[in-house]
């Protein structure tokens, strides 16, 4: 076999190059022709100083992640990383793309580092669930100090090559078209120098004000996660020990997360979430249909932020609205969200003026006639959906994408009131869709394959996580919520209290329980449709005005500063409500909570897969972490069965009375994975 790894001459330095699509990840054979290319370096008495770089589109982005847990192949990346290290003829990097993980570490091995202007460099391990194991702890804290260190190793954002060049991380920039001359020039400039410049030489300062604060500042960020302390840990080490005793300290680290069951969750997210970017019967190279202007119906909440997600990557969006003051108002949030963010410095300054230049905000329905792709986002009601869909079937142009943003409804039947069922699909975004990364997009019956294919690749431009969902009552995520809220809700009235079931989803590591998040979202969300009606404890709630958090009463009582309270008010109605259905108070254990407000998620999940109505158990994950907040460190509830066992998980459902999935008591009984 040929190796990925090749050298090339130029006069006294020797080009070290590799290629090794798609991303140069330092595989087995990677690392083995980087060894054999050093060494040839080394030994050849007419080579005066070496360059490292890659072909294709990036630097090296990091070890190889589908290596990881099988048994180790060919040299290590640490020999590589030593030897590169220990060379006696300087080695520059020559950076381009992305340096990530063990390619900066490689980086950081070399004696100098060159990068073109748009290379970003970095340490992401922590979001894996690990720390830089080839010596990125002990090196970064040592060249650019702990209070830059701290947040790439632990937060694992990648820096921009300017920024990189500014904390003195890389040594100079060079031209974007040129990186291979520049450097070449680079290493005959340094060759003769000495001593070679070692990061392992250098002295790492001790800063226990920028750790404390760092940990302080990120204690939110952090809660739950493994990594991130450990990654801290490793830094601080490398202020407090010899360099090699630092490496041995980082090994020990790495080596407890890699066998640990976060990392193994966040490596599978990694994966899953490239994953769901495929569907199974649509190929790869399928033609796309273009999408040069969007139309959007409904300036609400939900119209605002989907417009704002096409804005935002530069494409034009006509926005449709009923009356002038219901458009006004929309326009008006959007415009003060993006001048929110501007204020908070997370956009350009000119970035709202940018994007609200692209916007057409009109009364006029037939405007959306130039659309290549209309997205309708008024409210939940199928007559509704269906007069809009027809009257769109009038005016969009030929192969135009029409899309209904229904968080629930049968898009089948929103097709059918077109006469081109096939450009009709769902894409249901999730509130503030602005800023949530899921997109559920929903495959009715007859959607064309090349107007899904465009829509998944619509949804990466845009920035999205987009996971195909089938049709039924609530697509992928929202149809996991039902027996979760379902259960909470009977668990109210059996005597558990709705701070104790929320405790036990917020230890879990969920941004907050059910009832937090029906207060966020509003209790009355479809009460005010029958309000006479209370006959649950949510009705109740709502007919004494306890709408949620926007009434500063809901589940919970709220101050002025939406900090909550238990409510004796709600524990009054519960009480009340249990005694007129005869129910005994019992105690409730938080091992039945997590049985039956998420086991139960997790058998509606395999029925999901046994209906086909998602392609894979990984892509619900994708849907619950993205769309909801499970904690990534426990993988999405799929694989998170999984680790507990799904024996334990079949034999609690049962216990407490659940028809459990036939995939899922096959599972178990096998010994085998949810698919
Ligand atoms: N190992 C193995 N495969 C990798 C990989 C890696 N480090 N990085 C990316 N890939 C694969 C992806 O799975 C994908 O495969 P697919 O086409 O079969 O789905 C393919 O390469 C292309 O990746 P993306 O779709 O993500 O391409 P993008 O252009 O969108 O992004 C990237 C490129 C920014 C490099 C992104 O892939 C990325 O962030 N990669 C991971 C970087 C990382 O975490 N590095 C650290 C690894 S751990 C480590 O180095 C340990 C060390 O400290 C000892």
């Amino acid at each position: 076999m040929t190796s990925p790894v090749r050298t090339e001459r130029h006069g006294d330095v020797l080009v070290i190059i590799s290629d090794s699509p798609p991303v140069n990840a330092l595989g087995a054979a990677v690392r083995d022709g980087l060894e054999a290319g050093v060494k040839e370096g080394i030994a050849d008495a007419s080579i005066t100083a070496m360059v490292l770089r890659c072909d294709g589109r990036t630097f090296f982005a990091g070890a190889d992640i589908t290596e990881f847990g099988k048994p180790p192949k060919g040299a290590s990346l640490h020999e590589v990383i030593d030897m590169i290290d220990a060379s006696p003829k300087p080695v520059v990097a020559a950076i381009h793309g992305t340096a990530l993980g063990g390619g900066c570490e490689t980086a950081l091995a070399c004696h100098y580092r060159v990068a073109v202007p748009s290379a970003v460099i970095g340490t992401p391990e922590v979001k894996l669930g690990l720390l830089p194991g080839a010596g990125g702890t002990q090196r970064l804290p040592r060249l650019i100090g702990m209070r830059a260190a701290l947040p790439m190793l632990a937060i694992g954002d990648p820096v921009p090559a300017k920024k990189a060049a500014d904390l003195g991380l890389i040594d100079r920039l060079v031209g974007e078209d040129s990186l291979e001359a520049d450097a070449i020039a680079f290493a005959r400039e340094v060759a003769a120098k000495r001593p070679i410049p070692r990061i392992r030489d250098k002295d790492a300062k001790a800063d226990p004000e920028a750790v404390a604060e760092f940990r302080k500042a990120n204690a939110r960020k952090f809660r739950g996660f493994d990594a991130p302390e450990a990654n801290i840990r490793c830094a601080e080490a490398a202020t407090e020990l010899p360099f090699d005793e630092g490496m041995a300290f980082e090994r020990t680290e790495f080596m407890k997360l890699m066998m640990g069951v976060q990392s193994a969750a966040q490596r599978h997210i990694f994966f899953a979430e490239r994953q769901a970017a495929k569907i199974d019967d649509v190929p790869a190279d399928t033609k796309l249909r273009t999408v040069n202007r969007v139309g959007v119906i409904g300036a609400g909440t939900m119209g605002g932020g989907i417009s704002m997600n096409f804005l935002s990557a530069g494409i034009p969006v006509t926005i449709v609205e009923m009356n002038q003051e219901a458009l006004d108002r929309g326009t008006g949030v959007m415009r003060k969200n993006y001048e929110a963010s501007a204020a908070k410095g997370r956009i350009k300054p000119d970035a709202p003026e940018k994007a609200m230049g692209l916007l057409t905000p009109t009364l006029d329905f037939d405007a959306l006639k130039d659309c290549d792709l209309i997205i309708e986002a008024v409210y939940e009601n199928m007559d509704v959906k269906k007069e809009i869909f027809a009257r769109l079937d009038k005016i969009a142009k030929p192969g135009a994408i029409l899309a209904s943003n229904t968080s629930y409804l049968d898009v089948n039947e929103i097709a059918a009131a077109t006469s081109r069922p096939e450009d009709v699909l769902g894409m249901h975004f999730f509130s503030p869709a602005n800023v949530m990364k899921l997109l559920e997009v929903v495959r009715g019956d007859k959607t064309a394959k090349d107007v899904l294919a465009t829509v998944m690749a619509l949804a990466k431009k845009i920035r999205k996580v987009a996971v195909v969902a089938g049709v039924c009552h609530g697509f992928i995520g929202n149809r996991m919520l039902a027996p979760r809220q379902q259960e909470a809700n009977k668990l109210l009235m059996e005597g558990a209290t709705p701070q104790q079931i929320d405790k036990v989803h917020v230890d879990f590591g969920m941004p907050m329980g059910p009832f937090q998040m029906s207060d966020l979202a509003g209790v009355d969300i479809g009460w005010h449709r029958d309000p006479n009606r209370i006959e649950t404890i949510r009705d109740a709630l709502c007919a004494e005005g306890r709408w949620g958090q926007k009434k500063q009463a809901g589940f919970y009582d709220y101050d002025e500063k939406r900090n909550p309270t238990p409510s004796p008010r709600v524990a009054e109605i519960i009480e009340e409500f249990r005694q007129k259905s005869n129910l005994p108070k019992r105690e409730i254990t938080d091992e039945e909570i997590v049985a039956r407000t998420l086991y139960t998620m997790v058998n509606e999940g395999a029925l999901i897969l046994e209906e086909g109505k998602a392609q894979r158990a990984s892509d619900i994950d994708v849907v619950w972490i993205y769309g909801y907040g499970w904690p990534v460190y426990r993988g999405g509830p799929m694989f998170w069965a999984q680790t507990e066992g799904l024996k334990k998980v079949v034999a609690a459902l049962e216990k407490y009375g659940f028809k459990v999935a036939e995939s899922l008591k096959a599972a178990a009984e096998s010994g085998g994975q949810l698919k």
